[in-house]
């Protein structure tokens, strides 16, 4: 009874800003949305109602953010759910395979926070069902080549558009961001950057305030340039080097692309229909890359040069039996016929873009821990050789 009655005058005050100061030395009373504004949601909300934010901003906090992820699954998947959790998100998990493929992010959140959902990203009730409970939408869906049953098009426009479609309907969804691929443009000479630059323009015409993340190519735990490359220079010791290797790219870690996703959602609503380039801090041609991955699994660089019209001769075969075959054929590796002619242009951050820095993000350098998973290649183990760079300290010349 008289804890009730307790709870009422502490209710009351609350209330009342002014009587708070006298309470707190009697009770605990969280300062939380009373004198702490950082504390505040600055998750602008289009018809969700208040968002409501409690805690410190851990794991076991309340975000406010209950967002629905889709392609959580892959490489990104994982870094974007793993920082939406920890600062206490409700994530749910849209996965279309195995009970198994979303188990990996149950983990990264408090118990109950990381929802795995059965969906069809072909049935429209289906992807509006894993919508239903959330106020914000991220889409990582992608795939860098065709397999029988789902072309760039359909993967990188169409369910990007559908997505943006069923946000704007569904009327409580206050961010959306679309993962979209740096060098992405109705120009480019590959089909699949054609296509993402086509969901790009759907997603903002259906969604104004979506916010299109072009990340350049992925360099993390799981990805699927260095890692292929060492895998296939241990296999066959050497690494075909498509053209002459001269090709700019500018690789980001992926962890920073997380972090530039989830900070666009904690933003007062600037990025809200702003289309951002996130490339790493330094520009490499392949053949850099290729030398930093050698220099990394500490193997002697073996290069075949392999000019552009032989690589397309190579990956075309894949292309051009994949609708022409009644099997499934397999996985393109390091000859994908998309990507070679991705390769035949530079990608960088174009000068004039918001970046990284308008997000207030340095992104790291690839050269030490980004790239460090490499160590798992080097044929002696973790601990095997030394690179040039490691024996010359700064103590040799004392
Ligand atoms: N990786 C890079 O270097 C890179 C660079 C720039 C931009 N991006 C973009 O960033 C986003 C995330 O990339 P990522 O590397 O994390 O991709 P990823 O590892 O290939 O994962 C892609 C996700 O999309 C889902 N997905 C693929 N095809 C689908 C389909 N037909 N229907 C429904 N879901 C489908 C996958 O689901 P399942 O697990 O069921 O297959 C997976 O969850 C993509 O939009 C990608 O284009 C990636």
């Amino acid at each position: 009874m008289l804890q009730a009655y307790r709870r009422c005058l502490v209710n009351q005050s609350l209330n009342s800003s002014s009587s708070v100061s006298p309470l707190k030395s009697l009770y605990y009373i969280s300062n939380y949305q009373i004198d702490h504004p950082r504390h505040e949601s600055t998750l602008a909300s289009r018809g969700a109602g208040h968002i409501v934010r409690k805690g410190t901003g851990g794991r076991s906090s309340v975000s406010g953010i209950v967002s629905t992820v889709f392609g959580a699954t892959g490489f990104l998947g994982r870094y974007v759910v793993q920082q939406l959790a920890k600062m206490g998100s409700q994530v749910l998990v849209p996965f279309r395979g195995s009970e198994d493929s979303p188990r990996h992010l149950k983990l990264m959140g408090d118990l109950g926070q990381i929802v795995p959902m059965k969906y069809n990203p072909r049935d429209e009730n289906s992807v509006k069902a894993v919508m239903a409970k959330a106020n914000v939408v991220i889409n990582l869906i992608g795939r860098e080549y065709e397999t029988r049953n789902y072309s760039f098009e359909e993967v990188h426009h169409a369910m990007a558009e559908q997505i943006a479609v069923l946000a704007r309907e569904h009327g409580g969804i206050a961010r959306l961001v679309q993962l979209s691929c740096l060098g992405a443009s109705s120009s480019s000479p590959s089909r699949m950057l054609r296509a993402k630059a086509a969901g790009e323009e759907s997603v903002l015409r259906e969604f104004p305030e979506a916010t299109i993340m072009k990340p350049a190519v992925l360099i993390g735990t799981e990805d699927r340039i260095l890692n292929r490359w060492a895998h296939f220079a241990k296999k066959w010791s050497f690494l075909p080097l498509i053209g002459d290797g001269s090709t700019k790219i500018q690789p980001v870690y992926v962890v920073d692309v997380a972090a530039a996703v989830v900070t666009s959602l904690k933003d007062d609503g600037t990025s809200k229909g702003k289309i951002y380039e996130l490339g790493g801090p330094d520009v490499f041609t392949i053949h850099e890359l290729a030398e930093l991955m050698y220099d990394t699994i500490r193997e002697w660089p073996r290069y075949v040069k392999i000019p552009f019209p032989i690589a397309k001769a190579l990956a075309s075969p894949r292309d051009f039996l994949l609708n022409k075959v009644p099997v499934p054929l397999p996985t393109p590796q390091i000859f994908n016929l998309d990507e070679i002619n991705a390769l035949t242009v530079d990608t960088l951050v174009s000068p004039t873009a918001l970046t990284f820095d308008d997000l207030g993000l340095v992104p790291h350098q690839l050269k030490g821990y980004p790239i460090e998973f490499l160590m798992s290649y080097r044929k002696g183990g973790p601990g095997f050789g030394t690179t040039v760079s490691e024996k010359v300290t700064g103590n040799e010349f004392e």
